[in-house]
């Protein structure tokens, strides 16, 4: 085998200090020029319609979490002071190989509808009469113009159902709860799930202006005072969409797998670094390195190889043989984790360049305070080096404000999240 070749490989995945601060200061500009609404940005900037927690909102919700391949409906008791009870949880894998698929072209939006219909009967254990209010994490770009009213811009995460794109997606739950007389049942907010982590981190450890997902897709939003751009808009958070960040250079394989994907020229950065699309990227590599052709792999993959510390790299070669069936040896498979790694590390550092941008953005002065930076996903949560890479860059990054920013995992926190917009009052504006 060719060193070189991975060596090459390796290179093009490689973002050095300088370059993460390129993209820490240009991220900034594009929220800055979002915010003041300039027409350059490359960020969608969506309003949310809601502030921050108290911390005191009480009362029972429904939460529907609607964002990745799993559904979960949630019954939740908010108690006050940070504390809640999960009552009931349905959950329900949208795709189930061979039975049913929701999420592909041949699916349209009833047959989507009416399966969360029946899943929010069974979370109310078929009561049709007691008045539920429910709380939507929908994690999709969404196009708000106030708390309930949330049109699907346009899918992401190679999601294609017929009928969901363009349409307010709250219609269409209540259109379906309706069709099993589960009126009693009120939809009536819906978030973002990066919105949903910030609410649940902010009703449970509060300081926390940032909520993140970095999972399957990848998205931030952060609580926008207005202050710092001068304006005199009313306080809210903004979801970013910053998947959708397109000033980023991008290599051959980036260029290939966005040509390849459901939406070419959509959710550059995201595809360069969400679950969803590593495991793509580095099939791609190793297509060119020994023609395996299209054999695909996942970010658990990914993580098999990361995890693997071995002197021989036994489980790389493992997972090689099984995937591609192609026989390595140790010597080679140092090259394919090395890759892995650079993959990894590419996505972690581009992550944190977008939250320091924001740091940026939110204190243009300097004197930032401490505080957390709320993620939630499998990514962050499972894949080795993550948030080791996360670390360094904010090192690399902040310099002397580095430790002004602790990186928090807010697990679970979009059916927490959606409880807590139904129960909180909603920003007009
Ligand atoms: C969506 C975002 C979402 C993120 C994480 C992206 O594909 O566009 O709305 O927050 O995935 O789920």
């Amino acid at each position: 085998m060719e060193n070189s070749k991975f060596q090459q490989m390796i290179d093009d995945f490689t973002l050095d200090s300088d370059a993460i601060k390129e993209i820490a200061a240009s991220f900034r500009y594009d929220i800055d020029a979002g915010v003041r609404e300039t027409g350059e940005s490359s960020l969608r900037m969506l309003k949310s319609y809601i502030g921050l927690p108290t911390g005191n909102e009480k009362g029972e919700y429904l939460a529907l979490d609607f964002g990745g391949t799993n559904l979960r409906v949630v019954l939740i008791r908010l108690e006050g002071n940070g504390k809640f009870e999960v009552i009931k949880k349905v959950a329900k894998p949208l795709v189930k190989p061979g039975e049913y698929d929701f999420i592909c072209a041949d699916a349209n939006a009833d047959e989507l509808f009416d399966f969360i219909a029946d899943m929010v009967e069974k979370a109310v254990d078929g009561d049709h009469d007691k008045k539920y209010l429910l709380g939507h994490t929908f994690s999709f770009p969404s196009a708000q113009t106030n708390i309930y009213n949330a049109r699907l811009i346009i899918w992401t995460k190679e999601f294609a159902t017929k009928g969901v794109e363009g349409e307010v997606v709250n219609d269409l739950l209540k259109a379906a709860l309706a069709r099993k007389n589960l009126s009693n049942v009120e939809p009536t907010a819906v978030i973002n799930d990066t919105v949903a982590v910030l609410l649940a981190a902010a009703y449970k450890l509060g300081n926390v202006n940032v909520g993140s997902i970095y999972a399957t897709g990848h998205n931030t939003c952060y609580y926008e005072t207005y202050t710092s751009a001068g304006l005199g808009k009313p306080a809210m958070v903004i979801n970013m969409e910053s998947g959708g960040f397109n000033k980023l250079a991008i290599n051959k394989y980036d260029y290939k797998l966005d040509l390849e994907s459901e939406k070419p020229y959509e959710q550059r950065l995201e595809k360069m670094v969400s679950g969803r699309y590593m495991g793509e990227l580095f099939a791609y590599c190793l297509d060119e390195a020994w023609g395996i052709g299209k054999v695909s792999f996942t970010s658990i993959d990914i993580s098999r190889i990361l995890a693997d510390n071995s002197d021989t790299l036994n489980d790389v070669c493992a997972l090689l043989k099984e995937k591609t069936n192609l026989d390595i040896e140790t010597e080679d498979a140092v090259w394919v984790k090395a890759l892995a790694e650079t993959i990894a590390s590419r996505s972690a550092r581009i992550v944190v360049a977008t939250y320091c941008g924001i740091m940026w953005h939110l204190y243009p002065n300097g004197g930032i305070p401490k505080q957390y930076i709320a993620v939630d996903g499998s990514v962050f949560e499972k894949m080795p080096t993550i948030k080791e890479n996360m670390q360094k860059a904010i090192y690399e990054i902040m310099e002397d404000d580095a430790d002004k920013l602790e990186l928090v995992l807010e697990n679970g926190g979009s059916a927490l999240g959606a409880a807590l917009a139904a129960a909180m009052e909603p920003v007009e504006g």
